[in-house]
Parts: structure tokens; sequence; C-alpha cells
């Protein structure tokens, strides 16, 4: 049967591993793995959710459930000598108040990430934002990680030596355990250039001319290519690796396995008939899984059949690690794995992440919701938030109408319907900018800023539309190219029961290989497209159109607003005439605020 569903006995009673705070996983009808000669986990961009969800129970299981998940997989794939590895693909840090809150930030993740045993590893770009979380992935994790973490583009300034270093090795060849497949694996970033200076990305297009590269990829003695990288599945720069590996002698056709991320979805690419690529989606809500039949290797060079690549996108939840390992609560978790999740507790008990700040009546939508819209966190923040809370009482006072702009990017992730804790505050806006503002600005100029910077099809010229590129980053990451196949959050349950086994909405992915990739089997949620900016209303007296107006911006917004303005045939440059609009206050603090003095808990 290509799924099953479990008996209806299979209930659980609590969350025995996870969280103690998580719920409980529901009942859904599954795909099983097709397991093969040599298989793989992958998890990518997770940006510090080890605690796993806590308000959402398809991807409620945490780190130390998904070490006893590869510690289980690995015990019953070996058991019938065939092999698996363990690959994660970067965007490990920020974005989850386990590595933000604490101080020095990360020191509790990089703790709890380390249990997992990890064959191959590669650095994401926010590894690389900041001067000391780019030396902290040198000092700390590339050691915990030795002869796992690659780096085949990056090269940092070492704090010690102040030489320019590869923050790891190019890469490296090795033979799996049990069949002694031979394996050449490369861990590449994509074409970065956001990165503090201490660190050089080099373009990918590049690095595969250098010496060493061109080297490793004439090894003929080779089984499989394993590409592990903070790279989208569909890109240019894997583009580039698989037609340099396929016009090398010898490997027109020895299969290539790429593994990415980055775009935070579930994504599949069929290069050729030998060559795939694996996107695992973002924030712990996926393990994605391949295997491979029919690869040759040194017990068995005869084989020519293969290779068959099959994919799953595993939801992460105790559920589906149940299922999938054919073991229960009482035999599925290993010592490591409860060592872990309680590590987790512990930690986020030391960082106060149960705090609760207000306990909110409703779901707010990153983009399950249309904008503008009562469900919509943007209209939320828009009508009520930023009105009541963003202030400067100088300018203020007279009741001055000022207009704040925001780009939908700043907030990461939807509020759920429950508490709002210390948790919920670093997951949807964990950014530390603060807001400053131009004076009397003419109000007709910022409605056109604001449509050039949501490329409005009016002012969409050619030049513009080249010029501004770059403009779609404002939005959140995953709908930049693929709305489709975006986040089933949310609406799914919160109540630990299905008893009926029924659909649930979630993920339902379409890919390179069709519809069946997703391990549960989910009913469709609607995505709408939000825009890239907001504004907000702020002091204006609603009954009049003003002439003027302050125009406020969060300060991550600043280069764009200069470039949109040209646009606007505005001749402003906000780096030189903008001030401060409410010191020492950031998007995060006005939240707070908000939720502190509205949202009570009864
Ligand atoms: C980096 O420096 C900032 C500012 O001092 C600090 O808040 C943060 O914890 C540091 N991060 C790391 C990884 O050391
Ligand atoms: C890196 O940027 C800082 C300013 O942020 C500057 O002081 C420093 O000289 C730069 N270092 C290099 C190697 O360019
Ligand atoms: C789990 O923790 C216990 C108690 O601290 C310790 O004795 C044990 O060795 C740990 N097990 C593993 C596999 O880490
Ligand atoms: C939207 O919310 C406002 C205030 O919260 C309420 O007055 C209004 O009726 C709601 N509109 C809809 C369509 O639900
Ligand atoms: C708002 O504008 C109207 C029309 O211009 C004016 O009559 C009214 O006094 C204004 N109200 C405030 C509070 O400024």
């Amino acid at each position: 049967m290509w799924w099953s569903v479990l008996p209806l006995s299979f209930l659980f009673p609590s969350a025995l591993a996870a969280q103690p705070a998580a719920p409980a996983p529901i009942r859904a009808p599954l795909r099983d793995l097709p397991l093969g000669q040599l298989n793989f986990l992958h998890t990518t961009d997770t940006h510090g959710w080890l605690a796993g969800h806590l308000q959402e129970p398809s991807f409620s299981a945490d780190w130390g459930d998904y070490i006893s998940f590869a510690e289980r997989m690995r015990e019953k794939i070996e058991a019938q000598g065939r092999d698996l590895l363990v690959i994660d693909t970067g965007d490990r840090v920020e974005g989850n108040g386990l590595y933000d809150s604490s101080q020095p930030q990360g020191v509790y993740l990089s703790e709890i990430l380390r249990h997992q045993h990890i064959d191959v590893m590669t650095s994401g770009n926010h590894e690389l934002y900041k001067h000391n979380t780019s030396e902290a992935e040198l000092q700390v994790t590339v050691p915990n990680f030795r002869g796992s973490y690659l780096a085949s583009n990056i090269d940092i300034i070492h704090p010690e030596t102040e030489e320019l270093v590869p923050l790891a090795s190019r890469y490296k060849k090795f033979t799996t355990k049990q069949q002694g497949i031979r394996i050449v694996a490369f861990g590449f970033l994509f074409d970065f250039t956001g990165n503090y200076n201490n660190t050089v990305v080099q373009r990918v297009e590049e690095t595969i001319k250098e010496d060493w590269f061109q080297e490793a990829i004439r090894d003929e003695e080779v089984d499989l290519f394993l590409v592990a990288g903070h790279v989208p599945a569909h890109s240019p720069e894997y583009k580039a690796i698989f037609t340099e590996i396929r016009s090398t002698r010898g490997h027109g056709d020895t299969p290539i396995q790429f593994f990415g991320g980055h775009q935070h979805i579930r994504d599949y690419a069929q290069y050729d008939a030998k060559a795939v690529a694996l996107a695992s989606g973002r924030f712990m809500e996926t393990i994605g899984f391949m295997s491979i039949d029919g690869l040759s290797s040194t017990n068995d060079p005869s084989i020519t059949a293969g290779p068959v690549f099959k994919r799953r996108y595993i939801d992460n939840n105790l559920y589906s690690y149940y299922h999938h390992t054919g073991l229960d609560e009482s035999s599925f978790p290993t010592d490591k794995g409860l060592n872990v999740s309680q590590l987790i507790t512990d930690s986020r008990s030391a960082l106060h992440l149960d705090k609760i700040h207000g306990c909110n009546p409703r779901d707010l939508w990153m983009s399950r919701a249309p904008y503008p819209h009562n469900d919509s966190i943007y209209t939320w923040l828009e009508k009520e938030v930023l009105p009541e809370t963003l202030k400067n009482e100088p300018r203020g006072d007279g009741g001055r109408p000022a207009v704040a702009v925001l780009n939908t990017g700043a907030i990461r992730f939807d509020i759920f319907k429950g508490a709002f804790t210390q948790d919920t505050m670093w997951i949807i806006s964990p950014f530390t900018n603060e807001f400053r503002y131009v004076k009397d600005v003419p109000y007709d100029k910022v409605q056109l800023i604001m449509e050039v910077l949501n490329k409005q099809p009016q002012v969409l010229t050619g030049s513009l539309e080249e010029t501004f590129d770059g403009v779609d980053a404002l939005g959140p990451p995953a709908q930049v190219n693929h709305l489709d196949n975006m986040a089933g959050t949310g609406q799914i349950p919160l109540s630990a029961e299905n008893p009926s086994g029924a659909v649930v909405p979630g993920y339902t992915t379409q890919d390179d290989a069709g519809d069946d990739g997703d391990d549960t089997i989910h009913s469709p949620i609607s995505f709408y497209r939000v825009p890239n900016v907001f504004q907000a209303t702020l002091s204006a007296n609603a009954s009049a159109t003003p002439e003027t107006v302050d125009l406020v911006y969060i300060e991550f917004l600043q280069s764009y607003l200069t470039l949109a303005a040209k646009f606007a045939h505005l001749d402003l440059d906000f780096a030189k005439e903008s001030e401060s609009y409410m010191p020492g206050s950031t998007l995060t603090d006005l939240v707070l605020e908000w939720v502190g003095k509205n949202w009570p808990c009864n």
C-alpha cells in the first residue's frame, strides 16, 4: 500500500519526549518512507527552532526526538546492510529565542545541536551576517562537527592569526560504513554578498574553476557526488555545479545528489536521470528524506542499473517518527534523544522563554489571510499596534500626520491564538532595527514610493524592474519564488486528537517528481500574496488627506527608500536627512507594549 493509516487504538496520552509544553501530534494518513540502498535525512534553515513548534502539533517534535529518529532509522537501515547519512545545510542561527535570547547568542543552541550525528554540514547566510556569529561558527560549530563541516566557498579572517583561512574543509571523500559506497562531498553557499567583511564568499561559478575542485571531480573512483549547500534546489549556482561535473571526463552519468535550502520551501529538482536536488523547508517543520538505489560501490562495483531516486518530506512530529521506525512511545526514544529533550527544556527554562506577556484571542496570519483583512498580521500592525504605540512626542503632540512604512519581511511568523510568550516575541520579530523619519514629505510622493517598493504595474517600467529586482527580498522569504509550496501552518486543529484520522490542512507539495512527496497527506491551504511593504497612518486626521507627512520607517528600509524616492522624483537622501523617531524602541518593543495592554490573560 502506498500509504497506510495506523489503527485507531494508537492514541497519544501525551508527548513523552517532545517538549512538555508541546501539543501531541495528530493522527493523519501517512505515506511510507521508500528505503533504498543509500538513505539520507536532511534539515535546513532550522533558525534555532530546536525545541520544535509548541503551538503546532504537526511540527511538535524537538531536536532530541530527531536524534532518536536518526538513531532508530540507522539501526533499522544498517540491520539490512544499507547506509544512512544525515545532512544539514545551514541557517541554524537567528529566528528563535533558543538562539537569540541568550547572551552571548547561541550558547545554549550549539550545546543542543552538537549531539546529533551529522555527516555533512554547511553554513548558511545567517551564520555570516555578523562578525561574531561567523567567529562562533569557526570556533564552536566547526570543531563540534569536525570532519563533517564543509565550506567549499567560504573563507574567514581568523580572529587570532588575522589570516584569511577556509571556514572548514573544502570537500571530503569517504566511503559508507555498510556498503563502501565511495562519495565525494562538497558544501556550498549561494552567491551571497550580504556577509560582514570578516568573511569572503566566493561565487560558486568561480569556485568550480579552482584547481582543488577540478581535481576533486576528476577522481574516477567515485560512486556518488554529494553536493550539500545553502543553495536553492532550482538555482543557477546548482545548475553550474551540475554542468561542471557532467562535462568532466568519466562523469557524464555519475549519480549526483544535491541537498539545498534557503528559500524555506519543500522542493525537489531533477537535473537529469542521475542528478537530483532536495530542499527541506524551514524551522524544523520538515525532515527531508532521500533514498538512492542502484549505486555501484566498492563491495559491488558491477551494478549499472541505477540509480533510482526517491524523496519524502517528513512532518516533524512523533506520530510520523513512530510510524516510520515502526516503534512506539516506549521503544522509540533513545537515551541520547531523551537527554537532549531534557537539555532543551532546561535551556528554555533558563532563558524564561515561557514567560507570558499576554493572551491573544485569535490567530493572525502572514499569508494565510488576504491583505488587508482582519486576520492579517499586517492589518493588525497597521490599524492597531503602530497607531497606538509608535510615537515621537515632540512631533506627535500637535496631531501632525505621520505615515510609517514597514516591510512585510519584518515579521517572521504567524501569531497563534493563546499565550503570547517571550518565545512568541523572538519568533515573530528577532530584528533589532529602530525607527527613523524624515519630516514633511509630500503625501502623494509617499504613496508613489509605496507603489515603487510594491512594484505596482503602473510604475513598473523596464529599467525600474531591473534596478529593483532585489526589492522582493522585503517580503517573507518563502514568498520570493514559490508561493504555492509555502508552509502549511496554522489552522491545523490545535487539539491533540483526530480520532477519525481524517486529512487535516498542511503542506501539499508540488515538485519536479509530482505531488506525492509529503509523508503526511494533507488538505491544501490557501495562501495570499502580500505586498513587500505596508503603511500605517499615525496621529493623522482621518477626515482629511494631509499635504505633507512625517515619513517614518524601519531602518532596514533606508537604502530601498532612497532608491525608490529617486523613481518618485523626490530628491531625498534618507541617510543624511533622517532622524531617530522613537529612540530605543524596536518593532518588537511596540508589539510587546501593545500585547501587554490589549491582550490580558483571564
Ligand atoms: C555578538 O555581539 C552582540 C553585541 O554585543 C551580542 O549581543 C551577541 O550575543 C554576540 N553574538 C555572539 C554569537 O557572540
Ligand atoms: C570591515 O568593516 C569595518 C567597518 O564596519 C572597517 O572598520 C574595517 O576596516 C573593515 N575591514 C576590512 C578588512 O575591510
Ligand atoms: C544521559 O544522561 C544521563 C544522566 O545525566 C547520563 O548518565 C547518560 O550517560 C546520558 N546518556 C547519553 C547517551 O548521553
Ligand atoms: C474587524 O475587526 C474590527 C475590530 O476588531 C471589527 O469592528 C470588525 O467588525 C471586523 N470586521 C470583520 C469583517 O470581521
Ligand atoms: C480634521 O480635519 C478637519 C477638516 O480639515 C478639521 O475640520 C478638523 O478640525 C480636524 N480635526 C483635528 C482633530 O485636527
